[in-house]
């Protein structure tokens, strides 16, 4: 129940009207007994220094903040995470006496979301398609799984060279850039593929970050970070060939439960019970 004493939580982004974490948390507040509520508030950028002022005083204790915040809210907090000056985004915001602190759980989202196929990432060649955000937090990741190899593959080669440049230096992975001519060549080398690219998201099911998907094996183990269509065309073709696939809705879940916990200071966790019943919540709010 919603009382006068309860916590607001929110996420902010814009747009921000698709937006799965209300119910992702919502479910979360209600499985843990705690007294909390949920909401989404839409902040276009003009108005984010504002509205953080606003947080501060109407008293909310905690945000999410998504697309295209993410960056230029790390200039209006009071401090932030390691992981946040490494990797200069944020998506969890804590406020306490007027104090805004910036978190970032999405490098945790993904370890958390292996479970026990952590192992086939340990001296594992890793193909890593894109070079944005998402595969910034990837490659975070990856640095405390002890990979192999690590192919970093982006339709704009810059981008991945300036990404590849400052992973060797601040994560220490041994990483190489590819081309496009090189991608089936480090696909058969590679055992670990991850697309953080939002190629194939909907509304765009035929669409994928790969075309040729003769060199995708039983050796293949398929992570796409997106988890709208949860069956992606690249997740599909590699399935049709008998690698392992993985999409990101548990990545999703457990963000925001590594969000829940630093807003709360406590270890929660959900058993398998809760998170079969959360996939399955959040599988029908997409539509599915
Ligand atoms: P995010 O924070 O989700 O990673 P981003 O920082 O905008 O978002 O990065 C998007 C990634 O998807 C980039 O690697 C982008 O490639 P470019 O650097 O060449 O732009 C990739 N991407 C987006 N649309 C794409 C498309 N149609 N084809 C190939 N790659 C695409």
């Amino acid at each position: 129940m919603i009382r006068a004493s309860s916590a607001l939580y929110a996420v902010i982004g814009d747009p921000v009207g698709h937006s799965l974490s209300p119910v992702l948390h919502n479910y979360m507040i209600n499985e843990f007994g705690l007294n909390a509520v949920y909401v989404a508030f839409r902040v276009p950028k003009s108005s984010l220094r504002r509205c953080l002022d606003s947080f501060k005083i109407l008293g909310l204790s905690g945000i999410n903040v998504t697309v295209p915040h993410k960056e230029t809210v790390c200039q209006y907090v009071d401090d932030s995470s390691d992981e946040v000056k490494t990797l200069g985004a944020a998506n969890t915001l804590k406020i306490q006496n007027d104090h805004i602190s910036a978190h970032v759980t999405d490098p945790y989202g993904f370890l958390e979301s292996l479970g026990t196929d952590k192992e086939r990432f340990i001296d594992a060649p890793v193909l890593i398609l894109g070079a944005g955000g998402a595969a910034r937090s990837v490659l975070f990741a990856l640095s405390k799984l002890n990979p192999g190899k690590v192919f970093l593959y982006n339709r704009t080669l810059e981008k991945a060279q300036i990404l590849a440049q400052e992973a060797k230096k601040i994560y220490d992975l041994d990483i190489q850039t590819i081309e496009q001519t090189a991608l089936s060549s480090a696909i058969s080398q590679s055992s670990v593929i991850v697309n953080t690219t939002s190629v194939g998201m909907s509304p765009d099911y035929n669409k994928s970050p790969l075309q040729d998907f003769s060199a995708f094996s039983q050796q293949h183990y398929v992570y796409d970070l997106i988890y709208n269509p949860g069956k992606t065309r690249l997740l599909f073709k590699a399935e049709h060939r008998g690698s392992k696939i993985k999409n990101g809705l548990d990545m999703l879940i457990f963000q925001g439960l590594q969000s829940l916990r630093i807003w709360m200071d406590e270890n929660l966790s959900l058993s398998e019970k809760q998170l079969k019943e959360l996939r399955g919540l959040l599988r029908s709010e997409l539509g599915g």
